[in-house]
């Protein structure tokens, strides 16, 4: 293996990786910048590359299973996969740049018996799994920008029973930034919302659920992260018309938002929307259609947390995430910004830890959460959240 002047290799979870010279491409502030570097590799990823290890670890149970990393950039996440998981598969990127890496790297970390490198572009070479009857058991997408140009690609190939990985790294359309690009890519009028990054993976969940739906297919989120500048959810996929159906019609519905008071809910039928009332007399405003059910799935979020805790290589970003996910996850109700719930109610903002605990004392499931600083989950109405704010305000 020749590692040039201008490589070097370093180590992500048990994976070796020749990469070009990192310090090449350092930003002013120290952090790596990947759109500068001839083939992509963000350090600040391994969270979300940590994730994906676990999820497999537990969503495969130890099984041998079939994968394709469809756009793998230096090929780090499925040589993880294969390293830390019990998968095989295949390692793709378009860019020949990145197909050069991406078969050091195999080598490198002596994976030839288990993972292939293909240089096609990622729509291609998934329909041509789907004509030449390879069944998968997990599609990694990890573009850059919106997923959505690959969804009904990645969809195809998977077996009965099957995982898909899915990356959107579009946050200024899907927090509303970009209105338009919104309504366009995620078919969703959207508005500034206090839990606009919840709503943004909502949105997220909702279109590639009903991509799916239109295949037969589907698809459940069992876990959701947001981090940094990207969202990634990972579904179970099953093939059954008759379950799309059911999750259609359970988990697709709409929000209602008040944009003085913050007061919100969801509903299931667009003629529910009809009675929600703000308090202050004002109409709420509809969102939808969107996913109103859970964003995670307690049973792999318990596991992921417990494995996360046993294994040397996680980082310990990714396992302070997860302890918040497992904090959080069976609060469905979105989260509300407490900053601007108190400036609503024109007090001041209270600590969040007494807030949670005063809220606790009281029988009332609530939690951070991972996705904003801010946030806080809470099952508690309006009115009751208000009260408790205003009595440590006194
Ligand atoms: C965000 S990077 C992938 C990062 C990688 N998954 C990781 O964890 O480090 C996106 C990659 O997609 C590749 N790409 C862009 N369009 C593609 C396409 N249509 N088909 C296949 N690869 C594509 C780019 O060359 C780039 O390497």
């Amino acid at each position: 293996m020749e590692i040039s002047g201008n490589e070097e290799i370093i180590k992500e979870g048990l994976a070796r990786l020749a990469v070009p010279k990192l310090e090449y491409y350092k930003r002013s502030d120290g952090a790596i910048e990947p759109a500068w570097m001839p083939v992509f590799y963000n350090p600040q990823a391994v969270v979300s590359r940590d994730f994906t290890i676990i999820f497999l670890k537990i969503a495969m149970r130890n099984k041998e299973f079939f994968f394709v990393d469809a756009l793998s950039g230096t090929g780090i996440r499925g040589i993880r996969i294969a390293l830390e998981s019990s998968g095989r598969g295949i390692v793709n990127d378009v860019d020949p740049r990145a197909h050069y890496y991406i078969k050091k790297n195999i080598e490198l970390n002596d994976l030839s018996s288990k993972l292939e490198a293909y240089n096609h572009e990622a729509n291609t070479l998934l329909n041509t799994l789907v004509f030449t009857g390879v069944l998968v058991d997990y599609v990694d997408v990890d573009p850059y920008g919106s997923p959505v140009p690959y969804i009904d690609s990645a969809l195809k190939p998977l077996g009965k029973e099957a995982y898909l990985g899915v990356t959107a790294t579009d946050t200024g359309p899907l927090t509303c930034t970009y209105p338009r690009k919104a309504l366009i890519r995620y078919w969703n009028k959207c508005v500034k919302l206090d839990f606009e990054k919840e709503y943004a993976a909502r949105l997220l969940i909702s279109n590639i659920v009903l991509r799916a739906s239109a295949l037969e297919i589907e698809a459940t989120p069992l876990l959701t992260l947001l981090h940094k500048y990207y969202i990634r959810v990972f579904f179970r996929t099953r093939r059954s018309a008759t379950r799309a159906h059911s999750t259609l019609s359970e988990c697709i519905g709409y929000i209602w938002y008040c944009d003085k008071t913050l007061e919100r809910g969801f509903v299931r039928n667009v003629e529910d929307l009809e009675d929600a009332k703000c308090s202050d007399g004002s109409k709420p405003i509809p969102l939808g259609k969107t996913w109103i059910c859970s964003l995670y799935d307690q049973d792999t979020i318990s596991r992921s947390l417990a494995i996360s805790k046993d294994t040397y290589w996680v980082s310990r970003e990714s396992l302070k995430i997860l302890e918040l996910i497992n904090s959080e996850k069976d609060i469905n109700t979105p989260y509300i910004r407490l900053d601007k719930l108190c400036a609503a109610l024109k007090t001041n903002m209270p600590s969040i830890t007494t807030l949670l605990s005063r809220l606790k004392e009281a029988g009332i499931k609530c939690s951070r959460t991972h996705m904003d600083p801010r946030g806080i989950k809470a099952e508690a109405d309006h009115e009751t959240l208000s009260k408790f704010i205003l009595d440590l305000a006194r």
